[in-house]
């Protein structure tokens, strides 16, 4: 089992680039299931996520090259299988995003049931829901959700909640079902905005982008292209709060600053200053007189979730009761644990965590038990005393390429065995 070592208390400088989205690759690499021809994806971040996406595509027969460090060649001449297995489905949740491109160009999939997560349950209600608007009929049975329709025709289609996923999958289902198909309280993280930019470029007519209304007129066919993920936000967001702990000598390259709107406002009422230079950001702090603030997660563009467990290191350095309320999953503090073992003193009452501030942090044998609890256990390494020895650091290389060699290039004494 390999573990990442960190020994803390190191000045940080130079600058790191942030890599492409995870979160928009993803999706966009199972948009490659819709129409066949041939398809170059750019600016795809080298992860075990997308390898697993990689391998599901290939068991549907597509062919994929990696051309370059972040590009891909992706031929799809014509899909072979429309079942995704339990093996893969299971390594990733967000695998169960093929459903729909898979229904938009046969008009039938059987995807394995995704079941639950570390973070939690995670259920599909949302995604069936729409497919079933659309006109499919879907089956569940040993665990697999089978969906097939005669015809997709466009509909009326409203998600109880702002979901990522569902926003996605009902959103490829319907880029050529017949007429015109509204999704309304959709999310709006930025990797939907690039999902469909990316369909819109094939053809696909989608409007609304950005907004909490996606109106879709269905086209006839789609054609592949050449497309660019956007960068991955929440690495940008990791590598802030890296900065700040250390001084704030790192830059972060390749952000963009809309991207960050929730995120960056809470840490500026903590008395983070921030100063945008093209697509570099630096950051301004005294650590020593960093405020506590509340932080409710929320859907795009509010707090992103995906960030709450790194912030909590932050908080954990700030100077009195901080409070972090998470809304969007029901069993996200996991590494609250592992951060009160290494000097954090964390709280938890239901789904708030406060968060006593400053303290300092101490290393210790912690594991990571999710990819975000895991950024956050290398970040109190970072500025613990002494070593922070990492475990169970797949769940790490999930979403973060290279981060140890990229670290290390900054100043981090960090080193993985
Ligand atoms: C995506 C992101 C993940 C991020 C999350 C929230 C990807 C690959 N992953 O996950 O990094 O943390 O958005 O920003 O993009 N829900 C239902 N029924 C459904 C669908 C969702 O109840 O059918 C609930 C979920 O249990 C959760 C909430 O809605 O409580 C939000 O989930 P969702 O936005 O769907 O997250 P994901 O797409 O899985």
């Amino acid at each position: 089992m390999s573990k990442i070592i960190v020994q803390g208390g190191k000045q940080l400088s130079g600058v790191i680039e942030v890599n492409g989205a995870k979160n928009s690759a993803l999706p966009i690499l199972a948009a490659t299931l819709i129409a066949e021809g041939e398809y170059k994806l750019d600016n795809v971040p080298d992860l075990k996520d997308i390898r697993t996406m990689i391998k599901l595509l290939q068991t549907f027969g597509l062919e994929i090259e990696k051309i370059g460090e972040h590009s891909y060649k992706i031929i799809n001449t014509g899909v072979s299988d429309i079942e995704a297995p339990y093996e893969l489905v299971k390594e990733m949740r967000a695998s169960f995003v093929v459903m729909g491109p898979l229904l938009s160009n046969l008009k039938k999939a059987k995807v394995s049931l995704p079941g639950g997560c570390a973070i939690g349950t995670r259920p599909i209600d949302f995604h069936l829901a729409g497919f079933a608007k659309l006109g499919c009929k879907i089956v569940l049975d040993q665990g697999f959700v089978s969906a097939e329709a005669s015809e997709l025709v466009g509909n009326k289609i409203k998600l109880p909640f702002p979901s990522v996923g569902a926003t996605e999958n009902i959103l490829m289902a319907g880029v050529k079902a017949k007429g015109e198909t509204r999704i309304s309280n959709v999310a709006r993280e930025p990797e939907i905005d690039d999902l469909c930019n990316f369909l819109n470029k094939m053809g696909a007519q989608i409007s609304g982008i950005g907004t909490d209304e996606l109106i879709i007129t269905g086209v006839e066919k789609l054609t592949p292209c050449q497309y660019n993920i956007i960068p991955d936000r929440i690495e940008a967001g990791t590598f802030i709060i890296a900065s700040i702990i250390t001084g704030g000598s790192l830059e972060i390259a390749g952000v963009v600053e809309n991207h960050l709107g929730g995120f960056i406002k809470k840490l500026e009422k903590m008395g983070v200053e921030f100063e945008f230079v093209g697509d570099k950001i630096k950051v301004k702090a005294n650590l020593e007189k960093l405020k506590s603030i509340k932080i409710s997660t929320e859907p795009y563009p509010g707090f992103p979730t995906d960030l709450q467990a790194q912030t909590m290191v932050l908080l954990s350095l700030a100077n009195g009761n901080s409070e972090i309320k998470e809304t969007i999953f029901e069993n996200r503090f996991m590494h609250v644990l592992e951060l009160d073992r290494m000097g954090a003193n964390i709280k938890l009452d239901g789904n708030k965590a406060k968060i006593t501030g400053p303290v300092k942090f101490n290393g210790a044998e912690v594991s990571a038990t999710d990819l975000r609890a895991g950024a956050a256990l290398v970040l109190a390494g970072i500025v613990a005393k002494g070593e922070t020895i990492i475990n169970e650091i797949h769940h790490i290389e999930r979403g973060y390429e290279n981060l140890v060699e990229r670290l290390l290039l900054v100043g981090v004494d960090i080193k993985k065995v």
